[in-house]
């Protein structure tokens, strides 16, 4: 395994840049440069690149690398996949062009303090760029000639769409959506893709398919991590993640138009296969590891998209994003996004004094959150807890939501843990909220009952008592900063 070297990881850590990352080939040279970039070459598709991955993020989960995977067997030098491109906070700052963080809760309160007055930026269109250096029309398509992963033992196929972007158009509008679907490939000329009910892109399918026709997609498996970013985020429905992924970085995406059908598709992008989902041809589709850690929902019958166009830049990268038993190589930007989408909504709805949210990694970002606020009255703990697994970004597969006091770190799990066993009586704190949201991918649900339940945890200090409540038995934070300024070499490796 060739890792950067240590003179690469010396280099003085910048996330923040004048000029927004052009591709992902320059985001590459900034990564490595944060000295965050791990090169292996030689691992194989099949199995070996997943299993990698696994191990790599389990070892690191605080801040891993990420994997540049080249020489795959069988396929020619720089033909690479790219993995974890923002598993860690810095990463993830350097991407969105924030300061550099001292952890993740950084990240999430910069995305809050942005979007106060976020603009979206349509994107330019352009009459050519680097992913027309290949293309690949009708009977050439060969999407083998890509080192297309199987991730998973007990996967049902190889997946070339994880960290993807699937491009489709509303048939009524001028609508473009970009939403991240698992893409599994069939055989050299066809793909499965798995949009789960309500997801925008399957309402845009639905629409095709009730006037007849075929759905036309562009699926990018290749390109610069906002992208990703904004399409594996619910965002509004009606608004184009491309402008949305733009307005990030302050400046347009440069847009070509696809050969058959017009669709939006990035110029510097790495791979896009371009097809129609057809409403009549179906082959059984996955199983594949979820997000949650488990194969929850198993193989059935999905539309295929009938691959007529494949564009590629020379020496491509595929972008990939392996779900499975947490934390993987996407868990952390989920997290950091989730976390301040429901931060927002809470606020909206009127909750105050709140001091952070936290998605966790363990609950693949939706299932562990925990909400941290300074007690201001009677039953504004549970008025926290109950709306953070109730907001919109809160409320789909959820489980535990737990409020904890000020003084908790919410995205410190020794600290909530903490909280939980000392500032929490189960029998007065914990409360239950029956036929919840759930869906197919549930590990803990029956076959056709999407519902489940909330566990409200309250481990804040009981608001009557609170300021009798035990002292803390910790240094005060003048004699802690005392120490660490003469004795903070001690930590030091
Ligand atoms: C790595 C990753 C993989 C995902 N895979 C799927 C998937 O296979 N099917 C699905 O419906 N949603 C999947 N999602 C969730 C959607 O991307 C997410 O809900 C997004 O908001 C969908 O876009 P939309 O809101 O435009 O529908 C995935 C998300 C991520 C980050």
């Amino acid at each position: 395994m060739a890792q950067t070297k240590d003179t690469d990881v010396k280099t003085a850590k910048k996330t923040k840049y004048d000029t927004p990352h052009e591709d992902l080939r320059e985001w590459l040279t900034r990564a490595d440069a944060l000295g965050e970039l791990q090169k292996v070459e030689g691992a194989d598709w099949n199995l070996e690149i997943g299993a990698i991955a696994e191990m790599i993020y389990h070892a690191t989960p605080e801040n891993p690398p990420a994997i540049l995977f080249d020489n795959i067997p069988g396929y020619p030098k720089g033909f690479r996949i790219l993995s974890g491109m923002t598993a860690s906070p810095n990463r993830l700052a350097m991407t969105l062009g924030l300061p550099e963080p001292k952890g993740p809760m950084d990240v999430v309160r910069a995305y809050r303090d942005r979007m106060k007055d976020f603009k979206s930026i349509p994107s330019r269109f352009v009459n050519t760029g680097p992913i027309l250096e290949n293309v690949d029309r009708d009977d050439e398509v060969d999407i083998f000639k890509f080192p297309v992963p199987f991730l998973h033992e007990l996967d049902g196929g190889r997946y070339i769409g994880t960290g993807d972007c699937i491009i489709m158009k509303d048939p009524d509008s001028d609508w473009v959506n970009c939403g991240t679907y698992r893409v599994m490939v069939h055989d050299k000329n066809t793909v499965g893709l798995w949009m789960s009910p309500g997801k925008h892109g399957r309402l845009i399918r639905e629409k095709y398919f009730k006037m007849g026709k075929p759905c036309p997609v562009a699926i990018s498996v290749g390109h610069d991590p906002l992208m990703f970013l904004a399409a594996g985020n619910e965002i509004q429905y009606g608004t184009s993640e491309f402008a949305y992924a733009a307005g990030h970085r302050g400046k347009p995406f440069d847009m070509l138009k696809s050969e058959l059908h017009g669709l939006p598709i990035p110029a510097h992008g790495e791979i896009v296969l371009e097809g129609e989902i057809s409403p009549d041809d179906l082959r059984p589709e996955g199983p594949f590891g979820e997000w949650t850690g488990y194969y929850a929902s198993s193989v059935r019958p999905d539309n295929v998209v009938k691959i007529k166009r494949v564009y590629y830049r020379n020496d491509p990268i595929i972008t990939m994003a392996r779900p499975g038993r947490p934390p993987s190589d996407y868990t952390m930007s989920k997290s950091v996004i989730k976390s301040a989408l429901v931060w927002d909504q809470v606020e909206a709805a009127g909750l105050p004094g709140v001091q952070g949210v936290w998605c966790h990694q363990n609950g693949g970002g939706r299932l562990f959150n925990v909400i941290s606020i300074k007690q201001a009255y009677p039953g504004h703990s549970r008025q926290a807890a109950q709306l953070c697994c109730n907001v919109h970004a809160g409320n789909y597969l959820g489980r535990w939501s737990i409020v904890v006091d000020e003084d908790i770190d919410p995205s410190n799990l020794w600290d909530v843990t903490w909280a939980m066993a000392s500032r929490c009586d189960p029998i007065e704190d914990i409360d239950i909220t029956r036929r919840a949201w759930s869906g197919a991918l549930d590990p803990r649900k029956q076959a056709g009952d999407n519902f489940n339940s909330r566990a409200i945890v309250d481990a804040c200090r009981p608001f009557e008592w609170k300021d009798e409540f035990p002292p803390v038995a910790e240094s005060s934070p003048e004699l802690a900063a005392k120490t660490h300024a003469k004795w903070g070499h001690l930590l030091k490796k």
